[in-house]
């Protein structure tokens, strides 16, 4: 068997399946904040809206709840269990909500 005998369909599948992971991240890593903020972030009951909001302000946000300097009743907490790649995943998809 030729070395070099991976069919093009094939090739093309796996490229064409990259950018889908990179994006199924972002609504998986948000899973955990719809409960509180809302099924699209668009604000629940005691939680404000995150949808729609900056994106940098959402990331800065979250970092400043993660190193306590934001004060807050839980979300320093949920914050601190998120690392920074998906904090940027999750700011990336709620930013992006209209
Ligand atoms: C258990 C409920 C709960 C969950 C889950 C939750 N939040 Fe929160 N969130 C809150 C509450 C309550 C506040 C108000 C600050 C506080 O008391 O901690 C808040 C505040 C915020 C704020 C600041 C909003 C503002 O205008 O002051 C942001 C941004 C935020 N949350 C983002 C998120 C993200 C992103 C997630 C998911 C990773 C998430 N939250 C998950 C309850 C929650």
């Amino acid at each position: 068997m030729r070395p070099h005998a991976l069919p093009g369909s094939v090739l093309a599948l796996m490229l064409a399946t990259l950018p889908m992971t990179a994006v199924a991240q972002a609504p998986l890593a948000a899973e955990g904040c719809l409960g509180c903020h809302g099924p699209d972030g668009k604000g629940g009951p005691g939680a404000a809206a995150i949808a729609g909001r900056d994106r940098a302000e959402l990331v800065a946000t979250m970092l400043a709840f993660r190193a306590n300097e934001r004060p807050g009743t839980i979300m320093g907490r949920i914050a601190r269990g998120y690392t920074e790649a998906e904090i940027a995943a999750v700011a990336d998809h709620f930013s992006r909500i209209r």
